[in-house]
């Protein structure tokens, strides 16, 4: 069953989204990009004469309930955008009666769904290596089947819309599909979108094709950058990633971000890339500072800003974004590419004094856009990034989805997928 096949007159439709959005301190959505892609599957639901109750999850409450992650906080704002009455209920399993008086034309918003283990269906309170932990785990699924059948039964139909979510095998996400029959689930037009945005990059490259993967960590990008390897011309790799690229060559780092044990994953992504004939671009140069605060994303008053080698950093100032020759060379990377790929930020971008390497990043990738090539921006801190430098509209395909994005485009089946699809 596809979307724009269902007519939802007179049907309640329960829609997984992913209203993960980030909020500012007084509880304000800072980006509502999740909300805004979610919207034309909503407005569908309503236009035809529907009844929409939309669940999502928002950050990592484990199980427990936190005011601070409540979906109450956005309700006014996903009324606002979608222009009909939302309703809230406050505990997204006892739901029964405000799904019962949801009224067509309508929608309800419930509270987090990982305010319950059940949602993510791991045992809480016990640890891996605990000889009953396997029988807590089998205890624990049976659980998550009992909350996906709740859930499921305050609809008529099943609707996964949160792409951003759709790598996980959650009760909302996967679970709850096997209460529908196959004529009332499906994905929605967020997930259709995205689907096709990700195959236009597996399916249809047209070369060069440029990956720009940046962020803290290799650890968390390795799945994606060993499987990059085989598909791309040339791999940007940016970021806090840099320094330990350059630790592995015996470089020096100063107090920059490093992962010492994955020294020789670093050397083998060097290999891999060479093997491939995939030609590797990391920053040569890097904005370095002596006192950086990362809660509030600003320089402590008194501390310096100095360009140093990426390699040759002294000790007390930490990297924190690509320098000007670094910036030079991922430019001229990104030129002429056409099909591109950008996931992870150059530096501290929420900081003015560490914006340039993002920048350059970004606006390199809007002029290879303007002169033809299909470009795919996806993780929060991208996305965000976009906004900041005014390149959403300049970009071919901004994505909702961070990890869901890098699972997919590793070719993985993405289990909100498989869940509809079989
Ligand atoms: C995200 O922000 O990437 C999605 O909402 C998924 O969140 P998760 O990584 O906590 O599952």
């Amino acid at each position: 069953m596809t979307i724009n096949e269902y007519n939802f007159a007179g049907k309640k439709a329960i829609v997984r989204v992913d209203f993960n959005v980030p909020l500012n301190e007084n509880g304000e959505i800072t980006d509502d990009t999740r909300i805004r892609g979610a919207l034309p599957t909503l407005k569908k639901i309503i236009a035809d004469g529907g009844a929409a109750i939309i669940m999502s999850h928002m950050g990592k409450p484990k199980g427990k309930v936190n005011p601070k992650l409540s979906l109450g906080q956005i309700r006014g704002a996903v009324e606002k955008a979608l222009g009909c009455p939302v309703s809230f209920a406050p505990d997204c399993a006892k739901a029964q009666d405000a799904a019962k008086a949801l009224k067509m034309g309508e929608a309800l918003l419930l509270e987090n769904l990982r305010y319950y283990p059940e949602e993510e269906g791991k045992p809480v309170g016990i640890d891996k290596e605990d000889p009953a932990y396997e029988e807590a785990k089998k205890a624990m699924k049976a659980s998550q089947k009992e909350f996906a059948k709740t859930l499921a039964a305050y609809a008529d139909c099943y609707v996964m819309d949160a792409f951003g979510t759709a790598h996980r095998k959650h009760a909302s996400t996967a679970v709850i599909a096997d209460y529908f029959d196959a004529d009332n689930k499906m994905l929605g037009l967020l997930m259709e979108k995205e689907v096709k945005a990700v195959d236009n990059v597996l399916s249809n490259i047209k070369r060069p094709f440029v990956a720009i993967m940046g962020g803290s960590k290799v650890s968390t990008k390795i799945g994606i950058i060993e499987n990059l390897l085989g598909k791309v011309d040339k791999l940007i790799l940016c970021g806090g990633m840099t320094y330990t690229f350059a630790k592995a060559h015996g470089g020096n780092i100063g107090n920059s971000i490093v992962e010492l044990d994955k020294l020789d994953v670093a050397l083998e992504v060097e290999k891999k890339a060479k093997e491939n004939g995939v030609e590797l671009v990391l920053g040569s140069d890097s904005v370095c500072c002596t006192g950086y605060d990362f809660g509030t994303f600003s320089v402590k008053p008194g501390a310096q800003v100095k360009v140093f080698p990426s390699n040759a950093i002294e000790d007390g100032w930490d990297g924190l974004d690509a320098g000007p020759d670094s910036r030079k060379k991922f430019a001229e990377a990104i030129k002429g590419a056409k099909t591109i790929l950008w996931n992870g930020p150059a530096g501290c971008f929420e900081c003015d004094e560490f914006t340039a390497g993002s920048r350059a990043v970004g606006e390199a990738i809007a002029q290879a856009t303007a002169e033809g090539a299909f470009s795919l921006i996806g993780g929060g801190d991208s996305v965000a990034c976009c906004t900041k430098f005014g390149l959403t509209d300049k970009v071919s395909y901004i994505s909702t989805g961070g990890g869901a994005l890098l699972e997919a485009i590793e070719g993985k089946v993405l289990p909100g997928v498989a869940a509809i699809k079989g």
